[in-house]
């Protein structure tokens, strides 16, 4: 790379401006406090996990077998940037000896994922979530929690016009049986299938039920429907979640093609999208029950349920809808001193920050252009220090607003400006 290029961002990763950021703090505050008030404790997992964890529970799905960041330390361990959080968050409930509480461990996380996908509009190669997991309980209740708690946050946003779909994959003991008979109702049609789906008929074929090529669209109408085909418990457990969620008044669409892109569902999974939205990037969220995860890893067979909602896209999406989330300025007060007096304007600074954010403007600049500086930054008041008024230890105040001035003694202007 020759020297003057300047060296940008990697394909895929971006920045939060502060002015961006406002609003992502928004999104976050309601995250935690929703997630809160339904008992749910905050959770932090490493950003890097064995990338054995994470392909173990996920050999067939996109976000594992072709978006995986997988590399090598140098003492030669296999890693991954985790591309979701739950197999991070089951694996930590048993480390960290979680499963000894009584359950449920109400659990969530707020952090980055990374998956190595084509980047587009709300698609990234880090990406935040705010993951919410119930592990160690199979209640249909706690589905139907989950779910409400996604609700409810993108309703505290203002996210108002949304669709929930909703689906059963069934279990371990309902679904070998429906696969064999979705491969049967296939393979006849094998030939007229897309690449990726006649792959998929043998090793996965709940994905064919997702597919959105259109190839392979006249197909699905025909197919056998997996909530034919539910076991005694499965049955009981989709009709227990359907009928908790019409008494919360949660509205949902059921879609018997929603099979999610993770293999480690099982019974309940679920899909939130914006009400106009299409396509797959549009996704807010999603999540479901996962009751084959904790073997899957290698610990005691243990049910969890979770959701997991994208930070980039609803606040992209609280944005568009005009939300007015006015970003604080960075210092409310700005201390503007004459040259050489730069030690008093830090201790003037120091005394204003007990009730306000201040900034001191150390730049070599005239007093105007310093002013003008202030203004920009949206500062309420700025400070004039000159050195016969450090001799006084009092200090010019200046509301910007109305642009009155007034004389104060350092040691009152925390009561000024409270
Ligand atoms: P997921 O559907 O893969 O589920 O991701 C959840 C949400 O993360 C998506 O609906 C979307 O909003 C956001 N998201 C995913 N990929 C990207 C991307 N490349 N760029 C921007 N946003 C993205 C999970 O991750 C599961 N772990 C959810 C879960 C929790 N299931 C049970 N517990």
């Amino acid at each position: 790379m020759p020297r003057s290029e300047p060296i940008k961002a990697v394909r895929g990763m971006r920045d939060i401006l502060p002015r961006e950021r406002a609003i992502w703090r928004v999104a976050e505050k309601a995250a935690a406090d929703v997630a809160r008030s339904f008992g749910y404790a905050e959770i932090v997992t490493p950003v890097i996990e064995h990338a054995e964890l994470i392909e173990r529970v996920g050999e067939d799905t996109d976000a594992v077998a072709k978006e995986l960041y997988r590399f090598d330390d140098r003492g030669g361990r296999h890693l991954a940037l985790r591309p979701e959080a739950t197999a991070g968050v089951v694996r930590a409930y048993f480390e960290g000896h979680l499963n000894q509480e009584p359950p449920p461990a109400r659990l969530f996380l707020i952090g980055p994922m990374f998956r190595y996908n084509r980047p587009q509009k709300g698609r990234y190669r880090q990406f935040f979530q705010l993951d919410v997991e119930a592990i160690g309980s199979d209640s249909p209740a706690l589905d139907a929690e989950v779910i409400e708690i996604a609700a409810t946050w993108l309703h505290e946003l203002g996210l108002r016009e949304l669709r929930l779909e909703l689906n059963t994959i069934g279990d371990s003991k309902c679904r070998p049986a429906y696969l064999e008979l979705l491969r049967a109702y296939y393979r006849p049609l094998q030939d007229q299938l897309h690449g990726d789906c006649q792959r998929r008929l043998e090793t996965n074929p709940l994905l064919l039920l997702d597919c959105k090529v259109p190839q392979c669209q006249p197909f699905k109408v025909d197919a056998p429907r997996i909530t034919d085909h539910l076991c005694e418990e499965c049955t009981v457990a989709w009709a227990a979640v359907r009928r908790l969620l019409d008494a919360s008044g949660i509205e949902y669409r059921l879609d018997p093609y929603l099979v999610r892109g993770l293999d480690y569902y099982t019974r309940t999974v679920f899909e939130i999208y914006p009400a106009n939205g299409e396509g797959a990037q549009d996704a807010l969220g999603g999540g479901g029950r996962y009751d084959g995860l904790a073997e899957a890893e290698g610990w005691p067979p243990t049910p969890g349920v979770g959701f997991a909602g994208g930070l980039d896209r609803v606040t992209e999406l609280v944005k568009a809808g005009g939300a007015e989330v006015i970003a604080a300025p960075a210092a409310e007060v700005v201390v503007l001193a004459d040259a050489g007096l730069d030690v008093a304007a830090a201790d003037v600074a120091r005394i204003c920050r007990t009730v306000r954010s201040v900034a001191v403007d150390y730049e070599s600049k005239s007093l105007k252009a310093k002013m003008r500086s202030a203004n920009k930054l949206g500062a309420r008041w700025v400070l004039l220090l000159s050195a016969a008024e450090v001799e006084r230890r009092v200090v010019q105040l200046k509301e910007m607003a109305s642009g009155e001035q007034v004389e104060v003694g350092w040691a009152d202007l925390p009561s000024h400006l409270a």
